[in-house]
């Protein structure tokens, strides 16, 4: 469904469904609905306008009605080609009170099976507002937006897309020539288009750990145009959806894709950060045997200790029965070590970006045919006759063959969001270009508002304990340098 250049969804009649997901979701985002009541009255995004990019589920279906519950403008589109719910971005664009012949709600480009040029198309659509309007807000989850942003502008001081000039290689999504074709495109159109929207947005709040990695890049190559809140290193970020999220959402891809048993198998995760924690965990919770790989001898050794053999993929790539990759790395699955798996072994990643296992390298090796056993689920055979399954064609395979994490743990993530938007929105003289963190305390709070739903009585400092440890009783309760 579309109605010129409002809103592009698979099919608002869908919206129905979606309406009954978004209203269970709810109760289980206690943040952000402790958010709206916090926040309704007082409506510190009035003048926000946001320009949205992040999986288009049913949970961010939440997120976006709480930036407008607090007087938000919001435009949407997903940060993945396979991750959105066309019946939770038709119920956001419907509204919660209007109809599919009458839609009342917020603009979203999204839906599941985008093209790439399709993709970059849609992010377009969340930069680019009607009439003379710009977003002053960026919402972020990998970086794409920003990154659109960023490279308009540099695109628009020469005049011209340079013949050189390849954004690929900066290490986000490997599209760089789609990015290149929209930006001449706008070029055509209106040369001062991007520096226009830079000039105007107050900050971005990123998501994910690859988005954040970019900002850091780009903040120390002196490029960065305007300041940026690190949400993913919330610790009510990253060590609950990073981990937790993944041990839900990782094998519910795996079981929707394949329904092959996990029990007895090996599994093979690369990478013992967040990710691969949550992924290994699961995985040893099915019962398979799991072999982790690191580069990092702090996390190879933390892999070891928790009970996991650690190799490289080259010892187990023949006897491994799953292989998932969490590295947010290029290259960790090469051709080649798809070509030496044993018959029918899966590949998955869960990383942010395609580029961890070379798929187009598999398409180019001599004599492999791919067949489509369903959606987002390909077997690849190899010339000798024994064949591999790929989990969404390398994308992220808990958004791509399922619906990505539960609604529970993306509360905390998307209380730290809304909490990061309104920071920056309200506060824009305390936060120079640059990247930050939420105050702790603010992090604190983000996991205060979801004990009551599971129960929990936390224990209170008396004054002579608090005096003791040398903290305030209400918190921050330890220090910047602390791990968790
Ligand atoms: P992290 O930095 O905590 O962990 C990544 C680990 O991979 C590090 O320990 C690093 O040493 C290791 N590594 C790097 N290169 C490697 C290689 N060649 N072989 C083996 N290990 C290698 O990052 P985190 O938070 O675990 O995120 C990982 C990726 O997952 C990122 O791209 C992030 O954006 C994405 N992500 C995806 C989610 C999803 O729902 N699918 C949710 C959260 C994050």
């Amino acid at each position: 469904d579309e109605s010129a250049g409002r809103y592009k969804v698979r099919d608002l009649s869908l919206a129905a469904a979606g309406r009954h997901q978004i209203r269970l979701a709810e109760h289980e985002m206690p943040g952000l609905m402790a958010l709206r009541a916090e926040y309704g009255p007082s409506q510190p995004l009035a003048g926000a306008r946001i320009a949205g990019s992040i999986h288009m589920t049913v949970q961010t279906a939440v997120l976006i009605e709480t930036l407008t519950a607090l007087g938000a403008d919001v435009r949407w589109a997903s940060c993945n080609i396979f991750s959105t719910q066309d019946e939770a971005a038709a119920a956001v664009v419907v509204g919660p009170g209007g109809a599919p012949t009458a839609p009342s709600g917020v603009p979203v480009f999204a839906w599941k099976g985008e093209t790439l040029e399709e993709y970059w198309e849609c992010t377009e659509q969340i930069l680019v507002w009607p009439g003379d309007q710009r977003p002053n807000m960026i919402l972020d989850d990998g970086g794409d937006a920003t990154l659109l942003l960023h490279k308009g502008v540099e695109v628009e001081k020469v005049g011209a897309v340079p013949a050189d000039a390849t954004p690929g290689e900066a290490g986000y999504s490997e599209e760089g020539n789609l990015v290149l074709g929209v930006l001449r495109r706008s070029l055509a159109v209106d040369p001062q288009r991007w520096t226009q929207i830079a000039a105007e947005v107050q900050g971005v709040t990123e998501e994910t750990t690859t988005g954040v990695h970019r900002l850091y890049q780009l903040f120390e190559a002196g490029e960065l145009l305007f300041p940026a809140i690190n949400v993913n290193d919330s610790v009510t970020k990253s060590k609950f959806d990073n981990k937790y999220g993944i041990r839900h959402s990782l094998p519910d891809g795996i079981n929707r894709a394949t329904d092959v048993l996990m029990g007895g198998k090996v599994a093979f995760v690369a990478g013992y950060g967040d990710v691969g924690k949550g992924a290994a965990e699961a995985l040893r919770g099915q019962g398979s045997r799991v072999v982790v790989s690191e580069i990092d001898p702090i996390n190879a050794l933390q892999a070891a200790m928790d009970g996991y053999q650690v190799a490289r993929i080259e010892d187990v790539v023949g006897e491994a029965d799953f292989f998932l990759t969490t590295t947010g790395n290029r290259d960790v699955i090469t051709a080649a070590h798809m070509a030496a798996m044993k018959d029918k072994a899966i590949v998955g990643n869960i990383g942010h970006f395609d580029n961890e296992i070379d798929i187009a390298g598999l398409a180019t090796l001599a004599g492999v045919t791919r067949t489509e056993i369903k959606p987002q689920v390909h077997e690849w055979t190899f010339p000798d006759g024994h064949s591999i399954i790929v989990l969404s064609e390398g994308r992220l395979l808990n958004l791509g063959n399922a619906t990505g994490h539960p609604s529970f743990v993306m509360s905390n993530s998307f209380t730290n969001q809304v909490i990061a938007q309104i920071e920056l929105f309200t506060k824009r003289d305390e936060y120079p270009v640059g990247v930050y963190r939420l105050p702790k305390v603010l992090d604190e709070k983000v996991a205060r508002l979801h004990l009551d739903a599971l129960g929990v009585r936390l224990t209170e400092l008396t004054k002579t304990q608090a005096e003791y440890l040398g903290i305030d009783a209400a918190g921050p309760y330890k220090p910047e340098h602390y791990r968790y």
